[in-house]
């Protein structure tokens, strides 16, 4: 059984009274604990498909199955509950809080979802540890690295326990270093928690670190590994 299942997806735009099909007749399985990566042309239609898998987007057409559940079919709180407690997301701008610290960038979702101050205080530290950022987590965000912002927004991802991380170009900000060090925490995590994850990246030193490669292209995704 695959975690998710995609069964022809199309996604299209109206603009200038022109119709663009983006996503064309897109089909994809995906299984639990596979780190896949998407690359693909810009404006190819990558943070489109990775919108949709999200549930950030709804397609033209086509089913998305999350867990053999059909998301189509699923009320919008539904689909909030299943983005909170199922889904992390990674984005290239990081996205943190900028008047609260690192720890607190990780540790306020947590207690916005119920969870007591304690034992969000204590998973944020763990996953700092984990992360080598437990010296740093007292630094508000414009007193940290892009490295150390992006790994903050990593910790933050995984703190609710994810089946599926989804990220879309988490390195596009980074020298070659960091970027680097950001591909090896993703594949880490992918491994080590079963995690799913699924990068969407420019670069082919992040995508190849992938169990599976996959190219978009002219609104069809292609296996390339
Ligand atoms: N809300 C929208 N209305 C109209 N067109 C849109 C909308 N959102 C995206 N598009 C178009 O859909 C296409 C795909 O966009 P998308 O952001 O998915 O590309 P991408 O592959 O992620 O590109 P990049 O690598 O530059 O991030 C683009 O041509 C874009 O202009
Ligand atoms: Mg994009």
């Amino acid at each position: 059984m695959s975690l998710i299942s995609l069964k022809n997806i199309t996604k299209s735009y109206s603009f200038d009274k022109n119709n663009y099909q983006i996503l064309k007749d897109i089909n994809l399985e995906i299984q639990q604990g596979e780190l896949l990566s998407i690359v693909g042309p810009s404006g190819s239609g990558k943070s489109t498909l990775l919108k949709i898998i999200g549930l950030l987007d709804t397609p033209n057409s086509g089913s998305i199955k999350i867990n053999e559940l059909d998301c189509s079919k699923i009320s919008e709180n539904k689909q909030t509950i299943l983005r909170r407690d199922f889904i992390g997301f990674i984005f290239q701008s990081y996205n943190l809080l900028p008047d609260f610290t690192a720890l607190e960038n990780v540790v306020i979702p947590q207690n916005i979802m119920g969870i007591p101050i304690k034992k969000a205080i204590s998973r944020a530290n763990e996953l700092f540890k984990e992360l080598k950022i437990d010296n740093k987590c007292h630094n508000y965000p414009n007193q940290l690295s892009g490295g150390e912002q992006q790994r903050v927004a990593i910790a933050r991802s995984l703190v609710n326990k994810p089946k599926l991380i989804l990220a879309d170009e988490p390195t596009g900000n980074l020298d070659a270093e960091n970027t680097n060090n950001i591909a090896k925490i993703l594949e880490k995590i992918s491994k080590e928690h079963r995690i799913t994850t699924i990068v969407v990246t420019h670069d082919m030193n992040i995508a190849k670190n992938a169990d599976k490669i996959y190219c978009l292209n002219d609104g069809k995704l292609e296996i390339q590994k």
